[in-house]
């Protein structure tokens, strides 16, 4: 049984195939999808897909790169905080920073995020964190949010969520790990020039991980340079089981528990 603890089945990608896409991973074993949104429509979109469908879950969030579009405060986490309400969602996601892409302003993404997780504690919900180039903000306030966590026995504490796409240092990854963080282990693991992504992932254990695949995009070898889907989640799975060396069954079960444990909802996922 897999877990694919990260994608994005509202995406216009599958809209010609989706009910295939998802029927596909569930033929793959794939008895959990975790949709992630972006924004406030693609949430909704997150969250009617997930009650439709037996095993897909929804998380709803303001993505950095829509924030800047979207986002329109108090009025905005209202609304993904009515979205939150129905069963089937299971985290506040896609939310974090993007350094590398300017279509938020830096403080802006920083404001949006820290807003986010005010709502993901006072929901209870665990957060799937999106990263890229800011690892240092990120860390930061990823590192005073669980501090307050702890410091109120937050139930979060033990759970807060998921770096996803992870592709940090093993400095980086240990510090997440320290905070309670899953790393979010995708296609890129299994791409040629990911040497160093290997190394790092060898050297952290498996209790560190969940499986993602990040559908529609980074896609895994060998299908890379086509569309991504939950079904090919196994893939990843078999590169991290040859870097440990271990049975490909050991790394679903603990990823899969893994993903279970952080983001076990109002309707056991
Ligand atoms: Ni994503």
């Amino acid at each position: 049984m897999w877990f694919d603890s990260h994608c994005h089945l509202d995406f216009a990608a599958f809209d010609d195939d989706r009910e295939q896409v998802i029927a596909r991973a569930r033929e793959q074993g794939v008895t959990a999808m975790l949709s992630l949104g972006v924004d406030v429509a693609s949430s909704e979109a997150n969250v009617a897909l997930a009650a439709a469908h037996q095993g897909v879950y929804a998380g709803v969030g303001v993505h950095p790169n829509d924030a800047a579009r979207v986002w329109q405060g108090e009025a905005t986490l209202q609304t993904l905080r009515r979205l939150a309400a129905h069963p089937r969602v299971v985290a506040i996601g896609e939310i974090g920073l993007d350094y590398y892409r300017d279509a938020t302003p830096p403080a802006q993404q920083r404001h949006v995020l820290q807003r986010q997780l005010e709502l993901a504690a006072d929901l209870g919900l665990p957060v799937s964190l999106h990263n890229r180039e800011a690892t240092a903000d990120l860390l930061a306030i990823l590192t005073d949010w669980v501090a307050g966590l702890r410091g109120e026995a937050h139930s979060l504490a033990a759970r807060p969520g998921v770096w996803h796409a992870f592709g940090g240092t093993l400095d980086e990854g240990q510090r997440a790990i320290a905070l309670g963080f899953k790393l979010g282990i995708g296609g890129p693991l299994t791409f040629k020039n990911a040497e160093a992504r290997r190394r790092v992932v060898a050297a952290l254990p498996l209790e560190a991980f969940v499986l993602e695949t990040d559908a529609p995009f980074l896609t895994p070898h060998p299908h890379r340079g086509q569309r991504n889907e939950p079904a090919y989640v196994r893939l990843i799975a078999a590169k991290i089981a040859e870097l440990h060396g271990r049975p490909l069954a050991a790394v679903a079960a603990t990823t899969t528990e893994n993903a279970r444990q952080i983001f076990r909802g109002r309707d056991n996922v």
